[in-house]
């Protein structure tokens, strides 16, 4: 880390070096302050030009510095910019790549702010639980109008250099954006954002301003249900209009100071290192990753599909294998489809669509999978069928070509024994819509090599899936724990609290939709399938998949499932409380002998629910299934809408507390029975106190 200086013809440069990123850390910013108050006291000197080293200006403050108590020697973004504000030189920030937070709000103290083609500039706190706290709030509507403002930062926008150029937040745009910065001082004058008003949209009278700021308001979530921090922001935008410029700052500062230590960005940053944690996985730093340049997808129909989208969004050829006609068509018909809309959208080009869609080819024929790198099978979930592909696949693909199952539940070893190729053999598990879900569960059988994974991986980076790695358990991570949280779903309905209920108690707590909803969604009969696969897993006390299935109530897709659909309310996609529905519990209850209990409240519904996850993500830390609580947390946050200002499960349980989280299976265990049994790993984190977070900085059991 330094910060390196040079002079050119009076003007000092100023080079941010902090690799990877350049974050602007209380360390980075205690270098940076003597030197611009250095640059200010030379009379030699007539501007400084800020600019970052290895390609990029600057990734902002340092994430890990906000779990950092500061000291009175701290010195920050903030210090920095008020040296500048003190300042008579000229400052010019020389931009490429990106200039993100903290770094956008230094490029905004300077008087002239210089990009190159490739600079990127965004807010993006608001991810993180934070809005900008150096200034940010109060410079940028004195730029841009306060809408506009309120905007880009509460959308953490990526501004392109074109974009920030028309809206005047770039001065110039130029391939060397330090040689431009510097002849923009020679002829420049102080241009301090701080001695300008707040800009109102156009039209607008300053007496509208609550009416702006009310409606900003609305937009955003509740504060409980994410929109905590966007509420603050919005605060923090409304003092530059109705406060001076000083005690705008002041404002801003106190907001965000409650915001670092408010739980929600607490989390939201444990969500940031644990998805960037994803690929540090132990024995892995030495594989090698093959280049894929030709893929294949067995199977084309509702997975194969999207998954042959992704491969030709990362720009892979890719081949899809798919006997059936009819299928074939349905699948070319959904790829046309999606690229018009995208075309449409303005999203994609006419020309890159077109390539994209030409990157598709169809057979019948394994015979043309000679040449793949990487083929994904996607065929129907039965051990035969995939076994009897793998094979086919085995004897056809070159040697080292990978083979992968996007199976949901089936053992990736006993897919393996099909071919002489074991190692080369992975689950790489896509959640529906493949080509819109991030997440990606890559699966480690007994026999995959390093260098399969390791390929596994880059091809998911060149998806840009977040991709976790987990162990080769029936429903690998995220259905595995899935099936704890549907079973207490499914036993709450058996004692009498209707599907709704329970659907709304998740809701409430977060998740984008409940339990019942979501199982009308993937269908009865998957959860059927599961049932008989693995009674073991699928622990049922009723009949009532086999009722429903009987009677074809099947999810959305027939119309009635644990709700009912109409196709002329909301596409046929809204579930509709269905009384007859209750009675099948209440009958199926009553056969089995569950007692009915007319006292649930809310708060045992959603315990049961998370807690089910969190029992069964400590079972498979101690079996080495997932590495990580955080990767856990990052399955549930993209997989299954976790609200990610809970953290993901697990680090939901460290802010319960594990302890009250065991206490509460405990009493499970006496009042509803011997399936609520702790994971011994619960157990030895809540007799010693501990958190899962502190678990994540031991080694992990799977290598
Ligand atoms: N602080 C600390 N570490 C950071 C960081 C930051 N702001 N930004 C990136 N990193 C680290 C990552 O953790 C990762 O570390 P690792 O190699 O040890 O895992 C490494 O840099 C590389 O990050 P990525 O894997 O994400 O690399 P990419 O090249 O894909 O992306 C990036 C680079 C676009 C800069 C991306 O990392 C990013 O978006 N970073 C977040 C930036 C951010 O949120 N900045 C705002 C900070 S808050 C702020 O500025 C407050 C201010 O208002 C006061
Ligand atoms: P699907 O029924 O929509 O598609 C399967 C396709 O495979 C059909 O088009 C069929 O004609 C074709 N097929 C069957 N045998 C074949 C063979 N021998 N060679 C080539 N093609 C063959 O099924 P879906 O939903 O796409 O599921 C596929 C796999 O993905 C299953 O293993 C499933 O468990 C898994 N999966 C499904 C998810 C979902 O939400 N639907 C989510 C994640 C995984």
């Amino acid at each position: 880390m330094n910060v390196g200086t040079s002079d050119r013809g009076g003007v000092r440069i100023l080079t941010l070096e902090n690799p990877p990123v350049n974050a602007l850390s209380f360390a980075l910013c205690a270098q940076l302050l003597p030197l611009v108050e250095a640059a200010s006291a030379d009379e030699r000197i007539k501007g400084v030009v800020f600019t970052g080293a290895s390609g990029i200006f600057s990734g902002g403050a340092d994430v890990n510095d906000f779990s950092t108590e500061p000291t009175p020697e701290t010195k920050t973004i903030r210090d920095v910019i008020d040296a500048i504000e003190r300042s008579e030189k000229i400052f010019a920030a020389a931009i490429d790549t990106n200039a993100l937070g903290g770094a956008f709000e230094l490029a905004l103290a300077c008087d002239y702010r210089i990009g190159t083609p490739r600079a990127r500039l965004s807010f993006p706190e608001i991810q993180l639980g934070l809005l900008p706290g150096a200034g940010g709030t109060q410079r940028l509507p004195r730029l841009v109008d306060v809408q506009e403002a309120l905007q880009i930062m509460l959308k953490a926008t990526r501004l392109t250099a074109e974009e920030a150029l028309a809206k005047g937040i770039l001065d110039r745009v130029g391939d060397d954006a330090v040689e431009t910065a510097i002849a923009v001082i020679g002829d420049g004058r102080k241009r301090r954002l701080s001695e300008r008003k707040a800009i109102l949209p156009k039209g607008v009278v300053p007496q509208a301003l609550p009416f702006i700021v009310s409606q900003a308001h609305k937009m955003v979530p509740p504060e409980g249900k994410g929109g905590y921090a966007a509420h603050k922001l919005v605060d923090a935008v409304e003092a530059a209009v109705t406060l001076s410029f000083k005690h705008g700052l002041a404002r801003e500062f106190r907001l965000f100071d409650e915001l670092v230590r408010s739980k929600p960005s607490m989390a939201l940053r444990h969500v940031f290192f644990a998805e960037r944690a994803l690929s540090k996985i132990p024995g892995l730093a030495g594989a090698h990753a093959t280049n894929v340049a030709q893929a294949a997808v067995i199977g084309g129909g509702t997975m194969g599909t999207g998954i042959a989208i992704c491969f030709a969004d990362a720009g892979i050829a890719v081949t899809v294998v798919e006997p059936v006609d009819e299928q074939v068509e349905r699948a070319k018909q959904t790829i046309f489809g999606m690229y018009a809309h995208q075309v449409q959208r303005g999203r994609l080009t006419q020309e890159e669509a077109w390539t994209r869609g030409r990157s598709v080819r169809f057979t019948d024929d394994y015979g043309e999978l000679k040449e793949c790198d990487l083929v994904v099978e996607a065929v129907f979930e039965s051990m035969d069928v995939k076994k009897d592909v793998f094979a086919k696949l085995d004897a056809v693909v070159k040697p080292g070509g990978l083979l992968a199952s996007n199976t949901s539940t089936l053992d990736i070893d006993e897919i393996a024994t099909a071919t002489k190729r074991p190692a080369q053999v992975l689950g790489m598990h896509f959640f529906a819509p493949a080509n819109i879900m991030k997440l990606l569960e890559i699966v480690r059988g007994k026999a995959t090599s390093t260098d399969a994974l390791a390929t596994a991986f880059a091809v998911g980076k060149k998806m840009r899936k977040v991709a976790v790695l987990s162990g080769n358990a029936f429903g690998f991570i995220g259905n595995r724990m899935l099936f704890d949280y549907a079973r207490e779903a499914v036993f709450l309905a058996e004692e009498g609290v209707p599907p709704y209920r329970v659907d709304a108690a998740m809701k409430a707590f977060g998740f984008p939709m409940g339990p019942f909803a979501m199982f009308d969604l993937s269908g009865v009969d998957v959860s059927w399938h599961i049932a008989r696969a693995r009674p073991d897993v699928m622990t049922g006390r009723t009949k009532i998949v086999d009722r429903l299935y009987e009677m074809k109530r099947l999810g959305q897709k027939t119309g009635a499932g644990y709700y009912r659909y109409d196709k002329s309310k909301g596409g046929g996609r809204e579930p509709i409380r269905d009384a007859s529905v209750e009675a099948l519990f209440a009958q199926e209850a009553e056969r089995a002998g569950v007692a009915q209990r007319s006292n649930v409240s809310d708060d045992e519904i959603v315990q049961r629910c998370v807690y089910a996850l969190i029992n069964q993500g400590a079972a498979l830390l101690e079996q080495g299934i997932a590495l990580r609580p955080g990767d856990e947390d990052i399955v549930y946050v993209y997989g299954y809408g976790f609200p990610p200002h809970d953290g993901g499960p697990m680090w939901y349980a460290d802010e319960v507390g594990v302890k009250s989280v065991y206490d509460a299976i405990l009493h499970f265990r006496e009042t509803l029975g011997a399936h609520w049994q702790p994971a011994r790993l619960l157990e030895e984190i809540a007799r010693s106190g501990g958190t899962f977070a502190a678990y994540e900085a031991k080694e992990p059991a799977h290598a």
